[in-house]
């Protein structure tokens, strides 16, 4: 935290020193994650429910961008529903038509059949719509004779998979607690909700949103090792060997040999907190959650988490003794509910800061006074989303707080870098590097440019979100090999990935009909 004149050698230094030195991740303790990080990996490729689930997918292989046909997909994320028709174009690229749907607190708590069923009538509801605007629907049949519209499905939640088409669901997340749905298989879930409702729709396919977006960005690039989240929630999903995942060696339906992907749920990595580095502020978050004790690494940094954590710590000043650090002693109802700061306040503080966004660079004039115009932003900011009096926010204020925002992005963009160096090393594609001349001598492929795609809110919008992730990438494998990793978005790969694990099932089906 850079150091104001304003508050040297206060109370509010020290408190905002001690808050820095909590928040800052050195080098040493990212090397510490990313090595819990490779054992864990190994761990829940070895065996059944282990911390982080790496799960077998099932997908073998990914698309080269040459694949055609169009396909309906849903996609159950976190904050919205979205149904689409994706059309494939063979070309490396696709057209897409969607409608959004709200998902609300009741649907989310309430019970599964209610939930599944408002799933079901969106589809209904699209379909309907498609049909009266006059489009003519193209999704490619696998079975000409058959009056279900086939449809694969993007659940955004653990799901342990047994095949391309069906999975139980391990654990909610990302704020979703819906009864009775547990240990349950989500397809069937979703197919007795068309059928109960004579909807004729087949759900053929089961991706999960990271799956999505590692396939998509495979189809738009050409070459994709990883597909990683970092919004709501954050998750990756790899290419795997499959004599790397021991487990499945009992199972009598997979081949040896070969690939296949696996969604690693890496929101679930180090649920012990052993490497973590945990403030008072992520305990606090934790025990008030809907899951304490799991999530523990999405905890420090997907966008569900970290508008709460700067909650928690901006209260703490407000309460701090014997004098108030913030707003004078005076809080607000949006700061004095739990989840009532939107990590999109977080990201707008930190762009008019930055002048980014709809905030333009300030004008001429010295330094300080520079500083003083985006500070005022920041106030004008805190005073609306926070609903604060302006009176009550003077430019110190708004200049802690953002330094509060910062600090939690960063670590939070600093920790997505070991998750992403993990993979890497797992994969052979890097070593954990040691600040000596880099070689990849002997490393999977050496001198080549290496896929990721990304998708989420975070690494969409937050400022400097990448730029972080990729400095602690560096860090950690060097800069040989980040200079080499080629992150992508992956947009709309929910839909897109969907539409390819949708082909699959269909080749697979066709496979054997003949
Ligand atoms: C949560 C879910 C995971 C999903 C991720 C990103 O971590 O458990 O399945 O991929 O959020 O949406």
């Amino acid at each position: 935290m850079s150091h104001t004149t304003a508050f040297h050698g206060s109370a509010k230094e020290d408190i905002l020193e001690s808050l820095c030195n909590q928040f800052t991740i050195d080098d040493q303790c990212l090397f510490k994650i990313t090595q819990t990080f490779l054992s864990e990996i190994s761990d829940g490729l070895s065996g059944y429910g282990r911390p982080m689930a790496m799960i077998p997918t099932f997908v073998k292989g990914v698309p080269d961008g040459s694949e055609t046909g169009t396909f309906l997909a849903l996609d159950l994320g976190g904050t919205n529903l979205r149904v689409c028709e994706v059309t494939l174009l063979g070309d490396k690229t696709f057209s897409l038509r969607q409608q959004k749907y709200k998902v609300s607190e009741a649907l989310k708590t309430g019970e599964v059949t209610t939930l599944f069923d408002y799933l079901a009538d969106s589809v209904d509801a699209f379909l309907t719509d498609t049909a009266s605007q006059g489009h003519d629907s193209h999704v490619s049949h696998p079975d000409e004779d058959s009056p279900y519209v086939p449809l694969a499905l993007t659940f955004s939640f653990p799901v342990e998979q047994s095949a391309l088409d069906s999975g139980v669901l391990l654990t909610w997340t990302k704020g979703f607690s819906a009864k009775n749905a547990i240990g349950k298989d989500v397809v069937k879930l979703l197919q007795d909700a068309f059928d109960r409702k004579h909807i004729h729709v087949k759900c053929v396919a089961l991706v999960n949103d990271t799956v999505g977006a590692l396939l998509s960005r495979a189809y738009t690039s050409g070459g994709c090792i990883l597909g990683a989240i970092f919004g709501t929630g954050t998750n990756g999903a790899y290419v795997e060997e499959v004599s790397k995942i021991t487990k499945l060696r009992q199972n009598p339906t997979v081949a040896a040999g070969g690939e296949m992907i696996v969604n690693t749920e890496w929101g679930g990595f180090n649920n012990s907190r052993s490497a973590l580095p945990t403030t008072p502020y992520d305990n606090k978050l934790d025990r008030e959650s809907i899951n304490p004790g799991f999530q523990a690494f999405e905890k420090f940094i997907s966008g569900m988490y970290l508008g709460e954590i700067a909650r928690n710590v901006i209260l703490s000043l407000i309460d701090a003794a014997p004098k108030p650090l913030l707003f004078g002693g005076r809080s607000s109802a949006v700061l004095n509910k739990q989840w009532g700061l939107d990590t999109a306040v977080l990201s707008e503080i930190e762009e008019a800061w930055e002048c980014l966004g709809r905030f333009s660079p300030p004008g001429q004039g010295s330094p300080e006074a520079q500083k003083e115009e985006k500070l005022r932003r920041i106030q004008g900011v805190l005073a609306q989303r926070l609903e604060l009096s302006l009176t009550d926010i003077s430019l110190e204020d708004a200049d802690v707080v953002r330094q509060v925002c910062n600090l939690i992005a960063s670590r939070a963009a600093r920790m997505s870098g070991t998750a992403v160096a993990a993979i890497l090393v797992h994969t052979e594609r890097a070593r954990l590097w040691d600040h000596g001349e880099q070689s990849s001598a002997g490393l999977k492929d050496e001198g080549k440019r290496i896929g990721v795609g990304v998708d989420g809110s975070l690494v969409e919008f937050y400022p400097n979100f990448q730029t972080k992730l990729r400095a602690s990438l560096r860090a950690l494998v060097g800069p040989e090999v980040e200079s080499r990793v080629d992150i992508g978005m992956a947009k709309d790969g929910s839909g897109v990935g969907a539409a390819l694990c949708a082909l699959v099932a269909q080749r697979q089906s066709q496979a054997n009909h003949t």
